[in-house]
């Protein structure tokens, strides 16, 4: 643990003065030490002049040559992290020799093991600054270097010794040991280097690439998981073709591994040539892998193979430049799951992700741009502004270049940037160079931070059929204070008419267009967009496919919405419609004012289902209102569990329209199609299965549970059992003891399966929720040691549970302190994720607040924080 520090600035960075051109790392590996000993070539800039300056954290110096001569003590000197070599020069070749404790790292950067000491596995964490845990290295991404790798280890406890790259030999040594070695053709940095070692099991394919190159892929596990690794390599073998089509990028080196470890602080890792997984974006087996997770894996293995263009061939030239690889390869993801699952679903779902994840983040104490201007600890940068907002941003490019432009932009990027370190400039640039158009009014996206809105106004002249639509952007808490440049907003939009048709458009300006649907480009703080030949007053449908991250505000009435929800061909659009109606309704619910809307979006919704045309998850998303998250960001008192209990209001009154009987029977026909298979189809009968189940519990709780506890006894695959154990836990059904028990005796030994019995107790709705989860942290499973099982525990609780983390006596906000003190000891990029649940504190309702900002003074005052926890409460305390 560290002091916090001074912040590093983007506007101060300088190309680094010295270079490494080739690496040659040498590791003997052991649990408990390690031996690492580096060969570095060194190019030094010579427009600069400074001392040779090399990074290391933690590390035990045991020997150092300079040019095959040991230096002596009074040549260089390691102190605040930096180690400093008197006496190099271009062409010197420096090599240190150092010891690590990968058994004793329990922070998961770096070196560390993996599992227990008698069977887990060593592997390696370096995104972002790990590698100056493992040796002195220059650890910045603009430092590319060839490397090559030789480990050495114990045969029998290390059978498996990879690292990334191509496999350049292996032999035996004495003494019952062996050695592997590793030259990857492709310069580097080092927060792309990877290891593993350790007893593994592997399944194996071959695959040829577009341009012909045969690479075997394997993807790694223990024992006990390599039979869940099938689906992935499918994902995996679907990816590596999508790429070559949809971005002519193929793979570029023999062998592509993959290996799935249980001790993972984030969701994986694009490692040159060795993706690391965390074990939950890898496994998959129907009987503990719900339907939602399954194509997590298949998105999650696609985004880290889809680095290796964006990320690893081009990358980075410093950290603020993050979301040029991760918003894009987010882009490049979800590209990729719309094209193999329904576009529409994967839409309504990453903007619902976007509005809970990253709108609370932009409107609070943690807002930073996309591109952050400064940080303290890049660490806790890796968030949803620059993963999800920075891939509407790439989105909004895509849709302005159309198909064919973007991918002539993007063919320009990769084939001018390769082997570079690069910047959103560089992006923005060959975009819009290959389409001969400036893209550079973008570049404001991501430099601000906050949610612009977006005003609509539509105004019709019957007697000159004409429709004006006014757009104007704002920027709340901008007060006209600070003038900032106005975004390019793109929006999206059609006109309906009355009884649900779209009207072509004719839009005249300097380019006048013409379609059943257009896009206007928002350049200006204000403008008029006139629509001519419009035969009747229209509906506007504005923001088609959610075409910008804004919010929107449009005075459309209950009606107008309930026709969009019931006629718009856009998906995204008519579940837009239904998200708005819904939120209105829940303010007639909230303000006890006439219940209009709520009139109108039940009615809507009773049509709806039954409309045999309409798809069952499309359906079953229609039939959710707005989360407790998103419901709160419209409101400045926060009181969580009045909103909690004023949405199942809500939702008990859409299940009163549509009625028990209707429920029941959709159920029972539901049950009648219970299969295991991953189908589209059948997915989505299990989506609306369980939201008609859960509607059902609203009016009627006994018969609900009984069917609840028969669809847990009976589930073929574990979205069904989840499902089932879900509604009796909060629905306190009497069946839930026995069910909880069932669980955890059969997925004993799954640990991801074990995960998910703590999440589901943690999401307890309200004040018992405290309680329940004080008493699963002393099952016997539970430890602050593994990231998934703190996640699966607070995480589910502070994060997923807001009517049961923020209770009234504050007794949520003092256990997430308390623990968060102990989990900073253990691995401070965790508790720093963690911490950011109390995001959003100062908007609660004057009690809530006031005991949150006690709980979190009284930790910011805690002696020895790490500097990831101390920036975060730092910035959730000082706005
Ligand atoms: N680059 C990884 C990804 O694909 C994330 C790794 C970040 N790790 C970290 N410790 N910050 O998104
Ligand atoms: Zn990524």
């Amino acid at each position: 643990p560290q002091q916090p520090s001074a912040s590093i600035r983007l506007s101060d960075y300088r190309a680094p003065a010295w270079r490494v051109e080739t690496v040659e790392l040498d590791f003997d590996l052991g649990i408990d030490a390690s031996e690492v000993t580096a060969g570095l070539l060194l190019r030094r800039d010579p427009a600069q002049d400074a001392p040779l300056r090399l990074d290391g954290e933690n590390l035990q110096l045991l020997s150092i040559r300079l040019d095959g001569r040991q230096l002596p003590a009074t040549a260089y000197r390691y102190a605040g992290n930096v180690l400093e070599v008197d006496g190099a020069r271009d062409g010197s070749v420096l090599e240190t020799r150092v010891r690590l404790r990968p058994a004793a790292n329990t922070a998961l950067e770096g070196l560390y093991l993996s599992g227990s000491r008698e069977a887990g596995f060593l592997l390696t964490q370096c995104e972002a600054e790990g590698f100056r845990h493992i040796t002195f290295f220059p650890d910045r991404p603009d430092v590319l270097s060839s490397y090559t790798v030789t480990l050495r280890a114990d045969r029998a406890r290390f059978p498996v010794l990879l690292a990334g790259g191509n496999p350049d030999g292996a032999g035996e040594l004495e003494g019952g040991r062996h050695w592997a070695r590793f030259i990857d053709p492709h310069p580097k940095p080092s927060y792309l280097f990877a290891l593993v070692a350790g007893r593994l099991e592997k399944i194996e394919r071959d695959y040829v690439t577009a341009d012909g190159r045969a690479v075997q892929l394997k993807i790694w596990a223990e024992a006990d998981a390599i039979d869940r690794c099938h689906y992935a390599m499918d994902a995996l073998e679907r990816s590596m073709r999508w790429d070559e089509q949809a971005y002519g990028c193929n793979y570029d080196l023999d062998v592509f591994h993959v290996v799935a470890t249980h001790d993972f602080n984030m969701g994986a890792m694009e490692n040159k040539g060795l993706n690391i997984f965390n074990a939950k974006c890898l496994l998959a087996e129907p009987d503990s892998t719900t339907d939602d997770e399954y194509r997590h894996v298949e998105a999650v293995v696609a985004h880290e193979y889809f680095h290796n263009w964006s990320g690893n061939r081009v990358t980075c030239r410093d950290w603020f430049q993050l979301s040029l690889k991760e918003g894009l390869t987010v882009f490049r993801e979800q590209s990729f799951s719309a094209d193999m699952n329904s576009a529409p679903l994967k839409r309504i779902e990453d903007v619902a992700l976007l509005r809970r994840a990253q709108f609370p983040e932009d409107a609070g104490p943690l807002a930073h741009p996309v591109r952050p201007a400064q940080y303290s600890e890049i660490n806790n940068f890796y968030t949803a502004t620059v993963y999800e907002k920075g891939a509407e941003l790439v989105r909004m490019l895509a849709g302005a270049l159309g198909r064919d432009g973007f991918r002539r932009g993007m063919d320009r990027y990769f084939a001018r940037n390769d082997g570079r370190a690069a910047t959103i400039e560089d992006f923005l640039a060959a975009l819009g160079e290959a389409n001969r158009t400036d893209l550079t009014p973008y570049l404001a996206w991501y430099g601000q931070a906050g949610t612009p809105r977006l005003k609509a106004h539509g105004h019709y002249d019957a007697a000159r059929h004409e429709y004006t639509l006014t757009l104007a952007q704002h920027m709340p808490g901008n007060h006209g204070t600070e003038a900032r440049p106005p975004l390019p907003i793109p929006v999206k939009l059609a006109l309906f008419t009355p009884h649900g048709d779209m009207l072509p458009l004719h839009l005249d300006g300097q380019t006048s267009k013409t379609g059943n649907e257009l896009v206007v480009v928002l350049a200006q703080a204000e403008q008029n967009f006139v629509f001519t030949n419009v035969a009747t007053a229209p509906v506007p449908s504005l923001l088609r496919g959610f075409s910008a991250p804004v919010i929107l505000e449009c005075d459309y009435t209950p009606d107008e919405l309930a026709l969009l929800l019931a006629h718009d061909v856009d998906g995204f659009n008519r579940w837009e419609a239904g998200q708005q109606l819904a939120a209105r309704a829940y303010e007639d619910l909230r303000d006890g004012t006439a219940a209009i809307a709520l009139q109108a979006w039940c009615d809507a919704l009773a049509k709806l289902f039954d409309n045999a045309a309409i798809d069952d998850a499309l359906l079953a998303d229609l039939l959710t209102p707005p989360g407790e998250v998103e419901l709160a960001e419209r409101e400045s008192a926060i009181d969580p569990q009045r909103i909690h209990s004023l949405r199942q209001t809500l939702q008990q009154r859409l299940a009163e329209r549509l009625g028990a009987l209707a429920l029941r029977q959709r159920y029972a026909a539901l049950v009648a199609h219970t299969t295991i298979e991953l189908d589209a189809i059948s997915q989505a009968r299990r989506r609306l299965k369980r939201r008609v189940l859960e509607l059902l519990a609203l009016l009627d709780h006994d018969g609900a549970c009984e069917l609840a506890a028969g669809q847990y006894r009976d589930a073929p695959g574990m979205t069904d059992r989840l499902a089932a154990l879900a509604v009796l836990v909060r629905n306190d059904a009497a069946q839930v003891g026995a069910a909880l028990h069932d669980y955890r005796e059969r997925h004993a030994d799954n640990a991801l399966a074990l995960d998910k019995w703590f999440a589901v107790q943690a999401q307890l709705p309200g004040e018992p929720a405290l309680d329940r989860v004080r008493a699963l942290e002393h099952d016997a499973a539970f430890t602050l040691k593994n990231p998934n099982r703190v996640q699966s525990l607070l995480g589910a609780f502070v994060r997923n549970n807001p009517s049961g983390f923020h209770r009234l006596d504050g007794a949520g906000y003092r256990l997430l302190a308390e623990r968060l003190v102990a989990l900073d000891a253990l691995n401070p990029q965790v508790a720093a994720r963690l911490a950011t649940a109390f995001n959003g504190w100062q908007r609660l309702e004057p009690q809530r607040r006031e005991a949150a900002r006690a709980a979190i003074v009284e930790l910011a005052g805690h002696r020895g924080l790490s500097r990831n926890l101390a920036e975060i409460i730092g910035s959730v305390l000082n706005h």
